[in-house]
């Protein structure tokens, strides 16, 4: 390959109109004002953020902390507050400082809004198996509308940590591994939650976290070091970064790990050197809950005071509580230790995203009592979950078509500890919800008439329920529903089965070295299947997981995740044929917890393929497991069928390239496909991928017709950064593959070379 262009990263394009300038400059000079009537300690109080009184998603503070509290807050010490809901509670908070402090500067109202605020969508990883961008800017539109009726104003979401790691119990929170999907999801989202004009009432300030790395922590344990080569960490941890900051999101959270040696929280070259830096990031940086504080036991700052300056001094805009700013900050200026124009950059920024959210024109907006009434659970948002969940599920497989469910199947027995549960499929990371609001599959299942549904629950899946899941809490001894399921199994016509994970089993601190069907769910699979093979099997889980004996042994696998309030009507319309499922998967579902990390976007080591002596062993493989999948990223069916020919790649005069693939619907149902593109640069100055996504389409294709479906690969897709973070765009051979999922592909190869004309030759 030939060297065609350096450059470095580049500025965020988002665009500027006219007004957004003149606004702009109306909001600067207020800051900019007010900034100047400020005393240090006043504009040290706007980087502290307190947690409220109530929920509690970090570590619990110590007693004695909410006197405090209050009096920071009268005393214009705090900029904001996480974990305060619900318009009177804001209301009472938001007085409490704009009555008593000094300059009366209103306080942002933080929340971890990820799939839902009341009304619960799937949870992220599901929608991402959607591949329907508008589908989920719709969803957290949603999210906001009820937030924000609800006093809120900012969000801890979305977040775009890229994950290789589905032991990682906070894969159900993000957007998977590939970073092409995840930059479109990143920017869906941000769009979603912030809408067009972030003082709308009805739109939230989005974060995006957690910069930089999380996803990678070691062996999938959540809170683990990070350890991440310049290559990877440019090209897959960052792109959903830099597209978050594109698509003009307000804020970003840090996290928790150290990236090869440096607290991310502490580190410049992340926060000041790329995002503040290199990508123009105007918004502020909060700090996770304690990051700040945890510097020390990373055992990279002996003190809290080295704590605060170097989180500062590297770009940390806001302390959550840690209280170290509000401690130490200060005293480090006046003894020269920390320069106060950091200081009154972290304020200014702050300020500034106040200023957008339209605080200081009225710090009550978000606390309007009907709004709140009106909006929350509303029936547009309960029809909004619905479409989500539906679009969210993934047909793994149908061998004997099975599914569509068809009347004429009488009897069907429904069976398994998920078949009446109304609170695993909320999933983790759903606050604000009601315990046991989703409907249940048995719920959804009964609305559809004329099947002879019955329902048991063959095994309990836990023996107490809480919040905070633990294996211990997982039954592995009480069988005694398990015969009289199999009695029911024996005499059906078809069983649909209902097992996974608990909602709370996946989601943060929730790592696990397991990844089957936790207690006793498999023995009861097991046992049933004896019985009866005419199986449907129905998962409900936050993360991938390894179920190579159900792939093998059940015709019928639908994945279901956990899908939010809507839940078993969004299944049962699935199964009933009322809507084709169209998801694939954003995460490849490993056979093995031994194959981890599983990504689809591996490079081709230097031994792929088996000697053709079957004898020598010396390549690259496992000697007890195949190196493919259980399932591949990308993948997912329909209860149709589409195939693809004419596969064709041009390379134009401006070196971008031409794609064109005709897909046909050969099934007799109408159905929507997402058609994805990936390249492979055959030789390059660095190993590249096998395989990566960069492009794909979801469109429908009604029975028996085709569509052909076109894509253009400019520079932008074609290139790659190189270890320091240098982007280059090569030219050369390439291979181009289509298809409808990164294991079923057609293939071409364009060849980008320019054609050199030598005079008079
Ligand atoms: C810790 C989590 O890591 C972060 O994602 C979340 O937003 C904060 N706690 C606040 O709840």
């Amino acid at each position: 390959m030939f060297l065609l262009v350096i450059a470095f990263g580049c500025k965020s394009n988002k665009t500027v109109s006219v007004t957004k300038t003149v606004d702009t400059l109306i909001k600067y000079d207020r800051v900019e004002s007010l900034i100047r009537k400020m005393t240090l300690e006043e504009k040290v109080g706007q980087m502290n953020l307190y947690n409220g009184f109530y929920d509690l998603t970090g570590p619990a503070p110590s007693d004695g902390d909410a006197a405090q509290k209050y009096d920071n807050i009268k005393d214009g010490l705090v900029g904001g507050m996480l974990n305060i809901r619900g318009v009177d509670q804001v209301r009472q908070m938001q007085k409490l400082a704009v009555d008593n402090s000094r300059l009366g500067i209103p306080m942002i109202f933080g929340y971890d809004v990820i799939h839902g605020y009341k009304t619960q969508s799937p949870i992220p990883l599901a929608e991402s198996a959607s591949w329907d961008m508008k589908a989920i800017k719709k969803s957290a539109a949603m999210a906001s509308r009820e937030a924000a009726a609800s006093g809120l104003n900012w969000t801890f979401a979305p977040m775009v940590d890229i994950s290789r790691d589905p032991r990682w119990g906070r894969v159900m929170e993000g957007a998977g591994e590939d970073p092409y999907l995840g930059s479109m999801i990143a920017k869906a989202r941000v769009e979603g939650f912030q809408g067009d004009d972030l003082s709308d009432p009805l739109t939230l300030a989005a974060c995006a976290k957690h910069f930089a790395g999380y996803g990678f922590s070691e062996g999938g344990r959540d809170y683990n070091s990070t350890d991440i080569s310049g290559t990877t960490l440019h090209n897959i941890v960052m792109p959903p970064f830099k597209a978050a900051v594109d698509a003009g999101v307000a804020t970003f959270m840090n996290g928790f790990n150290d990236l090869n040696g440096v607290p991310v929280n502490a580190s410049s070259y992340l926060q000041r050197d790329i995002l503040k830096g290199a990508w123009g990031f105007e918004g502020f940086v909060v700090s996770d809950w304690w990051s700040i504080k945890q510097t020390v036991t990373h055992g990279q700052s002996a003190t809290e005071e080295e704590a605060s300056m170097r989180c500062v001094n590297a770009g940390s805009d806001m302390d959550m509580e840690s209280y170290y700013y509000i401690k130490h900050l200060p005293k480090l200026v006046r003894d020269g230790k920390v320069d106060e124009a950091k200081i009154t950059d972290a304020a200014r920024r702050i300020l500034n995203i106040k200023f957008e959210l339209g605080l200081f024109d009225d710090p009550y907006k978000y606390c309007n009592v009907d709004r709140e009434k009106a909006e929350i659970g509303s029936d547009r948002n309960i029809a909004d979950a619905r479409d989500m969940a539906k679009r969210s599920i993934v047909l793994l497989q149908n061998e004997s078509g099975l599914l569509p469910l068809n009347r004429t199947n009488k009897k069907v027995a429904v069976i398994g500890p998920m078949v009446s549960e109304k609170n695993s499929p909320l999933g983790s990371w759903r606050l604000a919800s009601e315990d046991g609001s989703a409907v249940s599959l048995q719920g959804g299942l009964e609305s559809y008439k004329g099947v002879d549904w019955s329902f048991y629950q063959g095994v309990k899946l836990i023996d107490k329920p809480a919040a905070f899941i633990f294996e211990t809490y997982i039954n592995e001894t009480d069988r005694t529903g398990i015969d009289e399921a199999v009695e029911a199994a024996k005499s059906a016509d078809l069983v649909i089965m209902a097992l996974g994970e608990h909602g709370f089993q996946s989601g943060e601190a929730r790592s696990r070295t397991k990844l089957g069907l936790p207690g006793l769910q498999q023995e009861l699979l097991e046992a049933v299947h004896a019985v009866n093979e005419n199986i449907v099997l129905v998962l409900f889980n936050g993360r991938p997981l390894t179920l190579p004996w159900a792939k093998d042994n059940i015709p019928t696998i639908l994945e279901a995740w956990q899908l939010g309030n809507e839940s078993g009507n969004a299944i049962a319309d699935v199964i009933m044929g009322e809507y084709n499922p169209s998801g694939k998967l954003p995460m490849t579902f490993p056979r093995s917890v031994g194959q981890i990390p599983s990504y689809y976007n591996t490079k081709s080591t230097g031994r792929p393929d088996q000697p053709s002596d079957k004898d020598l062993v010396f390549w690259s493989h496992y000697s007890d497991e195949t190196l493919d999948p259980l399932y591949a990223f990308g993948h997912g069916l329909s209860y149709t069928t589409f195939e693809y020919s004419n596969l064709k790649a041009d390379k134009k005069e401006n070196g971008s390239i031409e794609v064109s693939v005709s897909v046909a619907n050969t099934g007799g149902y109408d159905g929507e496909e997402v058609i994805q593109l990936y390249i492979k640069d055959l030789y390059c100055s660095l190993t590249r991928p096998i395989k990566e996504l960069k492009g794909f389409r979801k469109t429908e294709i009604k029975s028996g017709r085709s569509k052909s479906i076109k894509f253009t690969l400019t520079d932008k897709e074609l290139g790659y950064f190189d270890n320091d973070g240098k982007w280059f765009v090569e030219t050369g051979e390439y291979e181009i593959m289509v298809g409808g999922s990164s294991d079923n592909v057609i293939k071409v190869k364009v060849d980008t070379t320019p054609v050199v004309v030598v005079e008079g030759k």
